[in-house]
């Protein structure tokens, strides 16, 4: 980069004082992990998707995570001093220019255009960035989804009526709301926005309520039988999910989701009924509608049971492998130093077993071999001899070993295999 300036995925943008992008973060940028063919966050969010009609949802899960002050904070209703807008928690690429810290940086631009693409809702999954603690379920970079919905209130309709019949039909299977949060409280409405009548926000924010109901029962409900190892969590079992009172600048009602699971109650999620002038400057001063957001390494960690969040990162085919089938199961930890695959090929005599060629491995190696397994196997048509051909996988699970190590350790288990074995080598 010229001094002065920063290319973020491939375009040039000027610094400022307020510049505060560390050079190791552009790389992240390109990453993608949401949409890597078996990554666990791309599987995530391909779950929660399958939820959303096509018909109703559109989806955007491309949009540059290089955004404007106005689109991640002005627009969306943050005061001039909210904390969020330090440069202490959130990344400027300079004065009017950041990284988005979430998904919600495209709420107006995606409303602008919803009847243009001709469907009432969108759902967005992308990189967003944040300037936080460290810890095993913090990362600077990392992935958010944001659905959103509208419903139409011209044309002399009861748009509560319409979306309250809705509702009736919208039910989580295996999700037991243990204490929810209406819009009423005591029979006053509360936190209902600036243009819109308690018995709409009820409705609209029933409708959020169950929708977003089902979303848990499904990614959880699949993680219960998959991964827990807790018998209370039994596939049998409901789920417990409370509706919690929350804040957040560009919806009212606000609430956050939390589900109990092994044993605490943890926040997946927040959304609400978005405030009309938002919608409005939209073009949609005729429509009410609900947003939520939620953090899909949160979710897919308890889905597949992944203990830190650093592993979403790996690069480590024994990471990807694990997801390669689409299949919820829980993850499997691997050594954190690298391997060492090591092949010996070799013609067996008749008495040939081969639990001796594994012990004589393990007397060699010991538990600097992970895993041995037989890639190869072939009958000579003429001869009738069998050869057999092994992949040693040589891993320490306490420090790197050296390339040159394994050689040693597999020239001695060559050496064996003639001595003890007497098989003949290839
Ligand atoms: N953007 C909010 C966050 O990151 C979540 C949210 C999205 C809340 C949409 C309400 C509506 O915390």
């Amino acid at each position: 980069d010229l001094p002065g300036t920063l290319t973020l995925d491939n375009i040039t943008y000027n610094t400022d004082n307020v510049t505060n992008i560390p050079s190791t973060l552009p790389a992240y940028l390109t990453r993608n992990l949401h949409l890597q063919p078996s990554h666990p966050l791309s599987a995530t969010r391909q779950t929660i998707e399958s939820l959303f009609p096509a018909s109703l949802y559109e989806t955007y899960n491309t949009l540059s995570p290089v955004v404007t002050v106005a689109q991640n904070f002005d627009c969306l209703g943050f005061p001039a001093d909210h904390v969020g807008r330090s440069t202490s928690d959130t990344y400027y690429v300079n004065k009017h220019t950041v990284l988005r810290t979430h998904t919600s940086a495209h709420q107006a631009e995606k409303f602008r255009v919803l009847d243009a693409v001709g469907k009432p809702g969108y759902l967005i999954t992308a990189d967003v960035y944040r300037r936080d603690a460290i810890d095993r379920s913090h990362y600077p970079v990392f992935h958010q989804m944001e659905g959103a919905r509208v419903f139409s209130r011209g044309g002399g309709g009861d748009v509560a009526a319409e979306v309250m019949a809705e509702v009736e039909r919208m039910a989580a299977p295996g999700v037991e709301v243990v204490e929810s949060c209406a819009v009423y409280e005591d029979g006053n409405p509360v936190q209902v926005a600036k243009g819109h009548t308690a018995a709409e926000a009820e409705a609209v924010a029933q409708h959020l309520q169950r929708q977003l109901e089902l979303v848990v029962s499904r990614v959880f409900g699949e993680a219960a039988s998959a991964t827990s190892t807790v018998p209370s969590l039994a596939a049998q079992e409901k789920l417990k999910v409370r509706w919690v009172s929350a804040y957040f600048p560009f919806t009212s009602p606000s609430y956050e989701l939390e589900v109990f699971w092994n044993n605490e109650w943890l926040e997946v999620l927040g959304c609400g009924v978005v405030r009309q002038d938002l919608l409005d400057y939209a073009g949609h001063s005729d429509k009410i509608g609900w947003a939520f957001g939620l953090g899909l390494e949160r979710i897919a960690m308890l889905m597949y049971g992944i203990p830190d969040i650093r592993l979403f990162w790996s690069r480590d085919e024994r990471f990807a492998r694990q997801f390669a089938d689409g299949v919820v199961r829980r993850y499997e930890p691997f050594s954190r130093y690298p391997q060492c695959y090591k092949d010996v090929t070799f013609w067996v005599p008749d008495a040939f077993h081969e639990n001796d060629f594994m012990e004589l491995v393990r007397g060699i190696g010991g538990d600097l071999v992970e895993d041995v397994k037989l890639i190869d196997e072939f009958t000579h048509p003429k001869t009738g001899r069998k050869s057999m051909c092994y992949r040693i996988n040589y891993c320490s699970l306490e420090r790197t070993l050296t390339n040159k190590e394994a050689d040693i350790l597999q020239e001695e288990v060559r050496a064996a295999l003639t001595e003890k074995l007497h098989v003949e080598l290839r």
